[in-house]
């Protein structure tokens, strides 16, 4: 009954953790979730008045595939003050959140048999959306020894005769790595060298707490612009997860296509959320800063506590809100029920039954190696976090 592209679907590797934990709370338990991939933030004052107000003035009616044009435009102002991109308003498609934009890119782009190379730790859904898309996933390891970031040599060794686009997602989840100027050029030159397309995944990019500013792979040639799909959207640094708004930017041919794509799915994204996402861009700077700052305390003091401990390595990260610890050292060990840790599943299943934290198995972002940890949660709960985790760890044999 089930077709075969449904078939070949992997099942989401963090919904059997979901479940556990909803088992556990079921039974009573006070589980720290540092599992979840959304701020612990409310969405902006203002952008709720937004919406509020363009229900009142009757906003409720389908708009044009693309989006409004007023927010097309605030986007293309947005992309030329932030990323130094010129985009115009027909190059943009607003999509119900970045997960749709990145699905539109990916049926924009692949036919059957293409290959798509991403990079790894990566987020669980590319990995699924290519396969969607008819394309066949090619996993290129970033590795940890480099700062999760891709090199040269390993990318090009897995360019082939049916390569067609890399997906680029800096700063990155699950690792919080934010690509160097450098990097990016290099992936810009292989993909001009190559004739790819890049899908760059934006979403976390102003969640950056360094001084860096954020480079986007278009910018880089005329190549880059005339082939790339950039792609942003309002959940992570808006809070606005729920409101489902994101969108890309593309030439005009690819634009054009993901707009007709989209007219025999979805249609347009929400209208009311097309509007509040107007006031996000307009009036919510001060907002984001205040995220910010918070986030930033918390990173520096979950990398100090994990940096102190022996048997964990951990890469500072600068960006998004993940810290993506090596806890191999533990595999092989025995846990006070006698278990052995085999993998970072096992961690994870560790640390939620011993110490009642829920991590997310770097299995599921196709880092064996590894946990990700999300500290878009309160300093006070990543504290009484840590502590339970690290007498989780002193107690392994
Ligand atoms: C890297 C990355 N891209 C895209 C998305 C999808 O975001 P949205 O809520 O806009 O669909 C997420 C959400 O977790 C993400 O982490």
């Amino acid at each position: 009954m089930v077709s075969n592209l449904v078939k070949n679907l992997n099942p989401s590797k963090t919904l059997a953790l979901t479940e556990k934990i909803s088992r556990l709370k079921g039974q009573g338990r006070e589980i720290l979730a540092f599992n979840l991939g959304e701020p612990d933030f409310n969405t902006p004052v203002s952008v709720i008045e937004a919406a509020e107000k363009a229900m009142r003035c009757g906003h409720t009616k389908y708009t044009s595939v693309a989006g409004i044009s007023e927010l097309r435009t605030e986007i293309c102002r947005k992309l030329s003050e932030d990323n130094n991109l010129e985009y115009s308003p027909e190059q943009i498609c607003v999509s119900t959140g970045a997960k749709q934009a990145l699905v539109n890119s990916a049926q924009a782009v692949c036919n059957p048999g293409d290959e798509v190379i991403i990079f790894t730790p990566c987020w669980v859904s590319y990995v699924e959306i290519v396969k969607i898309a008819g394309g066949i996933p090619v996993l290129v390891k970033a590795s940890e020894e480099n700062g999760f970031q891709p090199s040269r040599k390993d990318l090009v060794k897995a360019v082939t005769p049916a390569s067609k686009a890399i997906i680029i997602n800096s700063p990155n989840n699950p690792t919080g790595a934010i690509y160097s100027e450098s990097t990016i050029r290099m992936i810009a030159e292989t993909a001009e060298k190559y004739g790819l397309v890049m899908i760059s995944d934006e979403i976390y990019e102003k969640l950056i707490y360094t001084d860096e500013r954020p480079f986007s792979p278009a910018s880089v040639s005329e190549y880059a612009m005339d082939n790339t799909i950039t792609i942003n959207g309002f959940s992570k640094a808006y809070a606005m997860t729920g409101w489902r708004i994101g969108y890309t930017a593309a030439p005009k041919e690819l634009a054009d296509g993901i707009v007709s794509l989209q007219s025999h799915t979805t249609s347009n994204a929400n209208t009311i959320s097309q509007y509040a996402a107007i006031a996000a861009l307009k009036e919510c700077s001060a907002d984001i800063e205040r995220m910010k700052t918070a986030f930033n305390e918390r990173r520096l003091y979950l990398f100090n506590r994990l940096k102190s401990m022996s048997r964990i390595e951990c890469v500072e990260s600068r960006g998004a809100f993940y810290l993506m610890p090596n806890v191999s050292g533990y595999y092989g060990s025995r846990t006070p029920s006698g278990d052995i840790i085999g993998n970072s599943n096992g961690f994870c299943d560790y640390m939620l039954s011993e110490a009642s934290i829920a991590l997310v198995p770097g299995e599921a972002f196709e880092s064996p190696e590894n946990v990700r940890i999300s500290y878009a949660a309160s300093l006070e709960n990543l504290k009484k976090g840590m502590d339970a985790f690290e007498q989780a760890l002193l107690n392994i044999k």
